[in-house]
C-alpha cells in the first residue's frame, strides 16, 4: 500500500475524474445514498454528529465545521439563513477544490443540501474562483441533473425545499476571504469587512449565513453515511478524518491525493510524489500550507506530520495542505520576494498597514534578493511584518508577513551573506558592519 489511507476510507473517489462525474456515476460511487434518511434524522443530530467526527474547516483556518454550523439561530426569524460556499480556491499552490468541483461535483451539491437542511437554509450560493471555467461548466451541469432528478430544488424527494445558485467571481484573492467574497456576492467592491457582526449572525443581505470551503461541505454526506466515529478515527486527536492535499515544486511527481490527516510530510512526498528531486538529501524547505504559512526547514520535514498541531509547534501552519517542495537549488529569497510581490497586488487596500506595508515589504525584499539592501534593513523589515501582523480587517496582512518571518527564522544567514556578497568590492557603499567583517 502507498501511503496510510486505505481505498476503503476514500471520499473521493474519482478525484482523478477517471469516472462519470455526473449523477449517474456519483450514484455508483454512494453519492446521494441514504440522503433522505440522514435528514430524517434531524438537524441536531447532524450538527453533532459533525461535531464528534472531528471535521476541521478546510479552507485554512481550521475551525470546528459542526460548531460553525451551530453558531446559526435555531429557529429562523424575519431573515433567511443562506449557505455560502467558498470555491474561490486562489491561495498559491492549492489546487484541491478544483477536483471537487470538476470531478465530484455531486459530494458537493449532497453536502450543500445537507448542510443547508441542518441550518435551516433553503438556499445555499457556490462562489466560484473567476478562473475555474470548466469547473463551473461541469458544476452547472450536475446542479442540472440534480435538479431534473428532484433531488433538489422545490418539492424534492428528501423533503427539504432548496435552491443551489453558482455563482461566478471575477478573479481575486481577496474574494476567497468569507466577508470579502459576501460583498463580491452581494454585487459591491470584493473588500473585507469588519467584524463582529460575524457571518452567522449578518451574513449575506444581512441574513445569518454560514460560509464554508468545498471540501469541508462535500465530505459532510460521507462523513454522515458512515459514521462520525469512522472519521473520527482518522488521524489523531484534535486533527481527524482524510485531507486533500496537493503538493508542487521540487517533487518527482506532483500530485493531488486524499491522505489520512497527520500522515508523516516525509512519507506523503517519498510514497506519493516519488520523493524530492535529486533525493531527500537535496532538500532546503517546504511551505507546508499554501502560500500563507511560514516554510520549514529540511531538518523539521524529517518529523512534520501534515496536521493542524505538529506544523502549529513549527510554527507554520497546515493552511490548505497545499505543500511547495524547494530544493537545494532554489533562491529562497527570491521566492519569498516573489509571494510578497503577490500579497501587494492582491491587498484591497482598506487598511493602512496592508496596502502600504505590503509594497513596502516587497519593495525591500526585491533589494534583498539582489543583495543591494543594508544589514541593519533586515531587522526593520522583521519590525515592520509585526506591525503588519495582527493589525488588520482580514487575514491577509498576516498572510503577507508570515512568508518572511519564515525565511528569516530559519535561513537568515542566506540574506547576509547576499547582502555581505553584493557589498565585496564595492567599498563606495557606505553602509553598515557586515556579516563578513
Ligand atoms: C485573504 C484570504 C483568502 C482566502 N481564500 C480562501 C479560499 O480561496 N477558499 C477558502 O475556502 N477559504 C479562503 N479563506 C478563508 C475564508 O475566509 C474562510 O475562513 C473559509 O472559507 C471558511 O471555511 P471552512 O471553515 O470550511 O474552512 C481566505 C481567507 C483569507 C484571509
Ligand atoms: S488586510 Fe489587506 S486585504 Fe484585508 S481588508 Fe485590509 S487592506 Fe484589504
Amino acid at each position: 500500500m502507498v501511503g496510510i489511507l486505505e481505498d476503503k476510507d476514500r471520499i473521493f473517489t474519482n478525484l482523478y475524474g477517471l469516472q462519470d462525474p455526473g449523477l449517474e456515476g456519483a450514484k455508483a460511487r454512494g453519492c446521494w445514498n441514504a440522503t433522505r434518511e440522514i435528514l430524517q434524522q434531524g438537524s441536531g443530530w447532524i450538527i453533532d454528529n459533525m461535531k464528534a467526527s472531528g471535521l476541521r474547516g478546510r479552507g485554512g483556518a481550521g475551525f470546528s465545521t459542526g460548531l460553525k454550523w451551530s453558531f446559526m439561530p435555531k429557529e429562523v426569524g424575519a431573515r433567511p439563513h443562506y449557505l455560502v460556499v467558498n470555491a474561490d480556491e486562489s491561495e498559491p499552490g492549492t489546487c484541491k477544490d478544483r477536483e471537487i468541483l470538476r470531478h465530484d461535483p455531486h459530494l458537493l451539491i449532497e453536502g450543500c443540501l445537507i448542510a443547508s437542511f441542518s441550518m435551516q437554509a433553503h438556499a445555499a450560493y457556490i462562489y466560484l474562483r473567476g478562473e475555474y471555467v470548466r469547473e463551473r461548466e461541469v458544476l452547472e451541469a450536475a446542479v442540472r441533473e440534480a435538479y431534473e432528478a428532484k433531488l433538489i430544488g422545490k418539492d424534492n424527494v428528501h423533503g427539504w425545499d432548496f435552491d443551489l445558485y453558482v455563482h461566478h467571481g471575477a478573479g481575486a484573492y481577496i474574494c476567497g476571504e468569507e466577508t470579502a467574497l459576501l460583498e463580491s456576492l452581494e454585487g459591491k467592491k470584493g473588500q473585507p469587512r469588519l467584524k463582529p457582526p460575524f457571518p452567522a449572525g449578518a451574513g449575506l443581505y444581512g441574513c445569518p449565513t454560514t460560509v464554508n470551503n468545498v471540501e469541508s461541505i462535500a465530505v459532510a454526506g460521507t462523513i454522515l453515511r458512515r459514521g462520525a466515529a469512522w472519521f473520527a478515527g482518522i488521524g489523531r486527536a484534535n486533527n481527524t478524518g482524510t485531507k486533500l492535499m496537493c503538493v508542487s515544486g521540487h517533487v518527482n511527481r506532483p500530485c493531488n491525493v486524499e491522505e489520512a490527516m497527520s500522515i508523516p510530510l516525509k512519507q506523503l512526498l517519498e510514497e506519493h510524489c516519488g520523493g524530492v528531486r535529486g533525493g531527500w538529501g537535496n532538500l532546503k524547505a517546504i511551505i507546508p500550507g499554501g502560500s500563507s504559512v511560514p516554510m520549514i526547514p529540511a531538518e523539521q520535514c524529517e518529523t512534520a506530520l501534515m496536521d493542524f498541531d505538529s506544523l502549529r509547534e513549527l510554527r507554520s501552519g497546515l493552511g490548505t495542505a497545499a505543500v511547495i517542495v524547494m530544493d537545494k537549488s532554489t533562491d529562497l529569497i527570491r521566492a519569498i520576494a516573489r509571494l510578497s510581490y503577490f500579497y501587494k497586488h492582491e491587498s484591497c487596500g482598506q487598511c493602512t498597514p496592508c496596502r502600504e506595508g505590503t509594497g513596502w515589504m516587497w519593495r525591500v525584499m526585491e533589494r534583498m534578493v539582489r543583495g543591494e539592501a543594508e544589514m541593519s534593513e533586515i531587522d526593520l523589515l522583521l519590525d515592520v511584518t509585526t506591525q503588519v501582523e495582527g493589525h488588520t480587517i482580514c487575514a491577509l496582512g498576516d498572510a503577507a508577513a508570515w512568508p518572511i518571518q519564515g525565511l528569516f527564522r530559519h535561513f537568515r544567514g542566506e540574506v547576509e551573506e547576499r547582502i555581505t556578497a553584493y557589498r565585496r568590492g564595492r567599498p563606495h557603499i557606505q553602509g553598515h558592519t557586515l556579516a563578513a567583517e
